[in-house]
């Protein structure tokens, strides 16, 4: 094997795409192959479905540079296949039917001394339990070829700058598998690459996402005690975060994306009677949305008619990915309790309700702003130039992201999810 391979990424999705490119850009011979052929063809008119512009950049230069190239069946004579394929929950359990599929199509197409690297978020035992498994049905012996797996680890907004710079962790099968799949990846990344074996890759990209979901239910435990409390959870969050060993993140309206609340369950499902704590991040994490709309409720009674104006679709800040999104279920939540709604974002495109077409429209005769997304082009909102539009000034900033005092002066309610209440809650005293 030189150090240029015949690389084949099967999946070009948010991961595989940019991956397939990055390679291709390092001199390998990337085919690119998906199962989704109108993806393949927005692909071939030089129209990549991820929007982030350096992902964008990155593939068509890697598209135009001619070492990447497209297909709609697995190339037969590749050195490496990686498999990038989806791995969602449904009811809460790992769908794991895409990465057993796409481990079964592979399987006849591999040749004694190939290296296969699954890089899609599994549960732990999934390299041994679905993608070994497949390969013996198709009557080849794992033990000729290499095995790996390399989570992906990085962060929507920022794929090519940790795609090349990250840190990775490689689990190998047997010995030698591993080291098989760092001489790929060092061909592109500069980031430390550390290998051990597979399950154990397998959980440290499933609990560095749970870390993440406990961390957050925490904050948002904080920000509900903290209202009641008469405290700024916020200011309170960040003067405990100057402590050197204290990291709190934020509270926020739920938890999107398809990883964060998608990969605690990976564990929560290996083992259900000693995994509490994760199970409980989450639901305090799914509870968030309900308690936005407690809180909408207390300004504007349900079935009153009132109409909310919803600012962010996507799941976090400058992304375009919808998955998961909290703002999703703020609106079904909404509509169960009356409410109308509309949904301005001017990142996301792809969104499973309607989006308005412009931020007027989202607005015009609103009764309440909610904010729910921090994306950049929220932040010079001016609330005097948007009074007008709405026919009640009342804004629920979830993400502390508006400036309060200025929208208060331009004649606004505004309550901040975890901010400091005027009226806390209910006072505590001692007894
Ligand atoms: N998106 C992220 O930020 C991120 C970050 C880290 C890890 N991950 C993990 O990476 C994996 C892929 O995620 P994604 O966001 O790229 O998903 P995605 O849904 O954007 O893309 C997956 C692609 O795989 C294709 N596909 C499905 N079955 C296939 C098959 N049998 N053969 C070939 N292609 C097939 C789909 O058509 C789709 O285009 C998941 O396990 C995810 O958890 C994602």
């Amino acid at each position: 094997m030189g150090s240029r391979m015949k690389v084949c990424v099967q999946g070009l999705g948010y991961i595989g795409l940019p991956t397939a490119a990055m390679m291709a850009l390092a001199g390998h011979e990337v085919v690119g192959y998906d199962v989704d052929a109108r993806l393949l063809q927005s692909l071939e008119n030089g129209a990549p479905h991820v929007k982030e512009e350096p992902v964008r950049a990155l593939v068509v230069g890697a598209l135009n540079g001619g070492h990447l190239t497209l297909s709609d069946t697995l190339p037969a004579d590749a050195e490496a296949y990686i498999v990038c394929v989806p791995t969602p929950t449904i009811d809460h359990k790992p769908d794991l039917s895409f990465v057993q599929a796409a481990s079964s199509a592979v399987a006849p197409l591999l040749r004694a001394g190939d290296l296969l690297i699954v890089e899609s978020t599994v549960p732990p035992g999934t390299m041994d339990r679905v993608v070994v498994p497949a390969l013996l049905a198709a009557g080849v012996d794992p033990d000729t070829i290499a095995i790996a797996h390399c989570p992906e680890r990085v962060i929507p907004g920022a794929i090519v700058k940790e795609l090349r710079e990250n840190s990775r962790v490689i689990g190998g099968r047997k010995p030698g598998d591993a080291e098989r799949a760092r001489t790929l990846y060092a061909t592109f990344t500069s980031g430390a690459i550390f290998t051990t074996d597979t399950v154990t890759a397998e959980l440290v990209k499933v609990i560095e996402n749970t870390y993440r979901d406990v961390n957050i239910a925490f904050a948002n435990e904080l920000a509900l005690l903290s209202e009641e409390l008469g405290v700024d959870a916020h200011e309170a969050i960040a003067l405990a975060n100057n402590h050197p060993r204290v990291n709190i993140l934020s509270p926020g309206p739920g938890v999107g994306g398809h990883c964060i609340p998608v990969d605690p369950h990976f564990l929560s499902n290996a083992n259900p009677f000693v995994t509490e704590l994760i199970q409980t991040a989450r639901r305090i994490n799914e509870r968030m949305p309900h308690v936005v709309v407690r809180r909408i409720g207390e300004y504007l009674a349900p079935r009153s008619g009132a109409r909310i104006a919803i600012l962010g679709a996507a799941y976090k800040a400058n992304v375009d990915d919808t998955r998961e999104s909290p703002t999703e279920r703020l609106e079904e939540l909404l509509h169960e309790r009356g409410y109308t709604t509309t949904v301005f974002d001017p990142v996301a495109e792809r969104y499973r309700g309607m989006l308005s077409a412009s931020l007027e429209d989202a607005l015009r005769d609103a009764d309440a702003v909610v904010l729910m997304v921090g994306h950049d082009a929220f932040a010079e909102l001016d609330p005097a130039a948007i009074g007008p539009l709405l026919r009640r000034r009342l804004l629920i900033d979830t993400r502390a992201f508006l400036p309060a005092e200025r929208w208060a002066a331009a004649g606004f309610d505004v309550y901040t999810l975890g901010g400091k209440r005027r009226d806390p809650l209910h006072f505590v005293t001692a007894s």
